[in-house]
């Protein structure tokens, strides 16, 4: 069932040509879009838990499987998963119900709503996870990429080292150059998962395809806040 996802397809041979451009438009404005009452909603039954300490952000968590792999590795972390499909969602609860873990959280929440939320709200993430997003392949689609999307600037306010995940090479590479123009520290690499962390890495690392990952760190360049 899990080895016949295609590889991605797309006009897109190398990082997009506007990349550089999009991006420094992005951190040089501050993103004005209201937050949706939903969203507002949502972050406010989770805001004081997560002000507690830094926890660890699973963004765009689906079913779950990951976050929970997350909380297991970092026992004295409290880790978020945050996704805006109920679906998935309830079937995270449902695997969350059956085990005994204790510091997982898991949120229905618009994502570009929770990091402008977050970030507004002055909170810290020790480790962000961007693991298989919707990698937006069409050259149109540029700017729903997180890396070009205008809630980046709040993203890198929410800090920690990041981790993005994807079987797109350019999304890997625009991803770290998009941080790079922020002052962090990124790196695009290829990799193999000795075991998968989630079910898309299981599904495209059994499908045969290359996997792509970017771990970034906050630098002491011009974009940076330290
Ligand atoms: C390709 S799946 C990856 C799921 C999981 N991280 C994995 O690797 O198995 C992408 C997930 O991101 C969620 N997602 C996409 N855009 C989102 C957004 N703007 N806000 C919240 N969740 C989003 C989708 O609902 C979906 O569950």
């Amino acid at each position: 069932m899990f080895a016949n996802s295609r590889p991605i397809r797309s006009p897109q041979a190398a990082p997009h040509p506007r990349l550089r451009e999009v991006v420094l438009r992005h951190l040089a404005a501050p993103y004005r879009r209201p937050p949706s009452a939903a969203g507002e909603r949502a972050f406010a039954a989770v805001a004081a838990r997560l002000a507690a300490a830094p926890f660890v952000l699973d963004a765009g968590c689906g079913t779950g499987a990951g976050t929970l792999a997350l909380a297991r590795a970092s026992p004295d972390r409290l880790v978020l998963g945050v996704d805006k499909s109920t679906a998935r969602l309830a079937k995270a609860r449902r695997a969350l119900a059956a085990v005994a873990v204790d510091n997982v959280v898991l949120l229905h929440c618009e994502l570009v709503d929770f990091w402008q939320l977050a970030a507004a709200a002055g909170l810290r993430c020790v480790r962000q996870y961007l693991l298989y997003p919707n990698p937006w392949p069409k050259s149109e689609h540029l700017r729903r990429r997180w890396h070009a999307h205008p809630v980046l600037p709040a993203i890198l306010a929410l800090g920690g080292e990041i981790e993005l995940r994807t079987n797109w090479r350019i999304y890997a590479e625009e991803f770290a150059a998009a941080l790079c123009l922020a002052g962090w520290h990124a790196t695009a690499t290829a990799f193999a998962p000795a075991t998968p962390l989630t079910p898309f890495e299981h599904k495209y690392a059994a499908s045969g395809h290359a996997l792509w990952r970017c771990v970034a760190q906050r630098g002491g360049g011009v974009g940076s806040r330290e």
